[in-house]
Formats: structure tokens, C-alpha cells, sequence
């Protein structure tokens, strides 16, 4: 079987029931994906459940007042963040008529989002064949290719790069980098992971 095919197999029987993963409305997504940035899936999940209740759409986020946007994000840190979440819903609403751009280069463009969550919007909401590499993922190919170049050069971005989009299943690129991501998560730790029973080997 090919990797992503086994990884795909693997997250099917395996993934955590999460959210944002019922949904491909891209503002469910990237709202989860900035969450995310700042915190581990537990503790970020209550922010996220409150960020949806309180704004179901990003026109709902794009028009509240910020200081009621800061007081959501407290307790998340780095409010810098949460005034990009609020200017990039302000810009969605007033330039994009409220409707998140499908496009990866007008996602990539967007205050906030940085290459790892421009593919990941892009491909789990509208199934572009973008790869998704974060410390996950990159986890995972290091092991798998025993690809040893610190991630933090600018010949290791490139090389893991290159070997995520190698991997990359173009036919379903949204669940392929759902399963990458999961994968180096929960199986593929980084101490003490699930090495005798890696589907991958
Ligand atoms: N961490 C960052 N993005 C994530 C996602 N979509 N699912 C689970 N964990 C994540």
C-alpha cells in the first residue's frame, strides 16, 4: 500500500472526532488553525467553541467590537494574534463581501496565515493539493525518510518541503494532510510513540 494511502486507512479508524473536522467552511477552519497556533487541541477547544457561538460567521467576527474580541482570546496570549484573527475578518468582510477566497494565494495573503495554514485551509476546505508541514508533520517525515536537517534552516524547509509534496495524495489532499498531522500527533509523539505498531512500516 502506498503511505498515504495508509496513513488515510489509519486516520480513518483512529482520529480523534474534532470540530472543525466536520466542516469545510473555511472561516470554521481557519479560525481553528489560529486557535491552534497558540495552544494544544484541549485547551484551544473551549476557545473555539466560544468563537463560533459568538460569531458563526466571519461578517459575525468581522463587526464586533475589538475589545470584545481581546476579552474571548484572553487567556490564549499574544493579542497580536487576535487583533490579525480581527483584521483579516474585517478585510474578508469588506473587501471579499464576507466570503473567505478560495484562492491559495489570496488565503496565503491574508494577515496571520503563514504557509503551514494557507495549505491547511486550502486543502481541508476547498481540496487543493497543498502540503501541509507543521513540527507534526515534519516529525513524521524526519523518522520515515530518516531525513536528519534541522527544520529550522532554510535548506530544511525546503528539503521537507519537497518530501511532503512527494507524499502528498493529490486526489484527496485535505484528508491526506489530515492524517499526516494526526498521525505525528497522536501515534508518531515525539517521546515514546507507537513505533510496533507503525502502519507505515
Ligand atoms: N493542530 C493544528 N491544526 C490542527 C488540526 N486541524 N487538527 C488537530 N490538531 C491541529
Amino acid at each position: 500500500m502506498n503511505v498515504s494511502k495508509a496513513l488515510i486507512k489509519w486516520y480513518h479508524l483512529n482520529h480523534r472526532e474534532l470540530p472543525w473536522r466536520e466542516s469545510c467552511d473555511p472561516y470554521i477552519i481557519w479560525l481553528s488553525e489560529i486557535i491552534l497556533q497558540q495552544t494544544r487541541v484541549d485547551q484551544g477547544l473551549p476557545y473555539f467553541i466560544r468563537f463560533v457561538d459568538k460569531y458563526p460567521s466571519i461578517s459575525d467576527l468581522a463587526l464586533a467590537p475589538e475589545d470584545e474580541v481581546l476579552k474571548l482570546w484572553q487567556g490564549l496570549g499574544y493579542y497580536s494574534r487576535a487583533r490579525n484573527l480581527h483584521a483579516t475578518a474585517k478585510m474578508v468582510h469588506n473587501q471579499f463581501g464576507g466570503v473567505f477566497p478560495s484562492d491559495y494565494q489570496q488565503i496565503r495573503s491574508l494577515k496571520g496565515v503563514g504557509d503551514y495554514t494557507a495549505a491547511a485551509i486550502a486543502s481541508f476546505a476547498f481540496n487543493e493539493p497543498y502540503a501541509v508541514v507543521d513540527g507534526n508533520v515534519y516529525r513524521v517525515l524526519s523518522r520515515f525518510f530518516g531525513e536528519k536537517t534541522p527544520i529550522d534552516s532554510s535548506e530544511g524547509k525546503k528539503i521537507f518541503a519537497g518530501l511532503a509534496t512527494a507524499l502528498l495524495n493529490t486526489k484527496t489532499p485535505g484528508i491526506h494532510n489530515q492524517a499526516i498531522m494526526e498521525f505525528g500527533a497522536t501515534l508518531c509523539r515525539p517521546s515514546a510513540p507507537d513505533c510496533h505498531i507503525c502502519p507505515l512500516v
